[in-house]
């Protein structure tokens, strides 16, 4: 079979999604409330006031996301799991109706000819545990343990690709620091401990892999950050190293055996629950590194504050910008990339998300020619390729997302699909650069 020119054989092409941004059911067949239902029903956090209640009713139409990606032809499919789906009281039981869905999913992608690529947790922690405090409280990486286990039991030898969870730092900082994302707080002790039972969850359930016998790769998906400084003054290089020490090696630092970074020991080190043995716990040996990706962003120094307690700024960039209001950089991705590959150790990499938000346009036919998200993949492919080059263990690519979703606080304001779904039918009908990545994937479109 043909292939991309410039990528390796077994390069993996596939699309990423996740629960609550696709499933909706949110209170169908015993599942219980999220952080992300109770957040998005709370008046003025979501831009349109819209839950993920219905969302693209996944959850039913699960048949029509896999017929869509048959037709990409897609080597794989990377999704999450409701937790309060298979675990509607956060501890003990599961629920089999919600493990019923995952393993009909799982069944039927590797019927396709789709690897499952299954993530455990995507932000929609189970409102029971944040009502005993959430990421804010150790007890709930012990249940994430539990859960993972839960999944290992029931599902575990039908998957061969595991993620414990998908941008800690999301959870963490956005969901306690800046209050953006549920459970909406502002409180940095509570975000920097979130961090830790965060990658924390991340080792017990790692660890809770390996002793369960399964076969299987393990990773986590990151999203590393390395602004480039705006100036060269030392005072904004300073300020960009730190931005990429909260971005990326607080992160990466734990997860390699290296521990906390000292600059982030010696500011917050007193917020950090850290207990005998946790370092190494979190420190598991993984098989590959997930890297989401969308844009880069050049900083400056400021004012330290509550909300700015690393002193860095955004500032204007030259870049087009996608409906995001995030620069397009395509040369940013081989630069986290390579800047991964040369400063931990070796390890696989994957672009679990890349992708863009543009405002589509249906023509009067009612088709989206989404020539700017053609161009924005295309260009953002071609950056993986020269990392390959540069010898970077790049081993797949993930576009985001295969339809269109509940852009987190956005709502559906933000469309990274390359196919609509009907706000009134909930069908899915792809755009042009549906057809850009089936080409793509059949090794003609670069
Ligand atoms: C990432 C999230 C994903 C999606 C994209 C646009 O941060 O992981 O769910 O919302 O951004």
């Amino acid at each position: 079979m043909k292939r991309q020119d410039g990528f390796p054989d077994d390069f993996l092409w596939g699309c990423s999604t996740s629960s609550y941004q696709i499933e909706g059911a949110a209170g169908e067949d015993g599942r219980s409330p999220s952080i992300w239902d109770t957040f998005s029903h709370a008046p003025g956090k979501i831009q349109d006031g819209r839950t993920g209640d219905i969302a693209c009713d996944s959850y039913r139409r699960w048949r029509d996301d896999i017929e869509l990606l048959r037709g990409l032809n897609a080597g794989a499919y990377r999704f999450s799991v409701s937790w309060s789906r298979v675990q509607p009281e956060g501890r003990g039981e599961p629920n089999q109706r919600g493990l019923d869905y995952y393993a009909r999913l799982v069944d039927a992608l590797s019927e396709a000819g789709i690897e499952p690529w299954l993530e455990l947790f995507h932000w929609d922690l189970p409102q029971k545990l944040e009502n005993e405090g959430g990421w804010r409280n150790r007890e709930t990486a012990l249940r994430f343990e539990e859960y993972a286990s839960i999944m290992y039991r029931h599902i575990g030898d039908k998957v061969r690709h595991w993620t414990s969870m998908n941008e800690p730092w999301c959870a963490a900082f956005l969901g306690h620091l800046t209050g953006e994302h549920a459970p909406g707080m502002r409180d940095r002790i509570a975000a920097n401990r979130a961090a830790h039972h965060l990658l924390l969850a991340h080792g017990f359930a790692v660890r809770a892999f390996q002793q369960s016998g399964l076969k299987g790769e393990y990773g986590i998906v990151i999203n590393p950050s390395k602004p480039r400084p705006a100036t060269l003054r030392a005072e904004d290089i300073a300020a960009s190293e730190r931005a990429s020490i909260e971005r990326t090696s607080l992160w990466l630092d734990p997860l390699f055996g290296r521990g906390y970074p000292k600059y982030f020991m010696e500011r917050f080190g007193a917020d950090m629950p850290i207990e005998a043995r946790d370092m190494e716990i979190i420190a598991q040996p993984i098989d590959f590194i997930g890297v989401n990706y969308y844009n880069e962003e050049a900083v400056r120094a400021a004012p330290e504050s509550i909300e700015n307690p690393y002193g860095v700024e955004s500032v204007r960039t030259w870049q087009k910008r996608t409906e995001m209001d995030w620069e397009i950089e395509p040369a940013g991705l081989r630069r986290i990339l390579e800047y991964i590959a040369s400063t931990w150790p070796r390890k696989a990499l994957y672009v679990t998300e890349n992708g863009a938000a543009f405002p589509d346009m249906a023509g009067p036919d009612g088709f989206v020619r989404d020539y700017d998200r053609i161009e924005y993949l295309k260009e953002h492919i071609s950056s993986c390729r020269a990392a390959l080059r540069r010898g970077v263990p790049l081993k797949g690519y993930f576009l985001w997302s295969l339809i269109d979703n509940f852009e987190w606080s956005f709502g559906y304001t933000r469309s990274f699909g390359i196919a609509s779904v009907d706000q009134a039918t909930r069908n899915r009908q792809p755009k042009l650069s549906y057809y850009f990545y089936r080409d793509l994937i059949a090794g003609f479109a670069l």
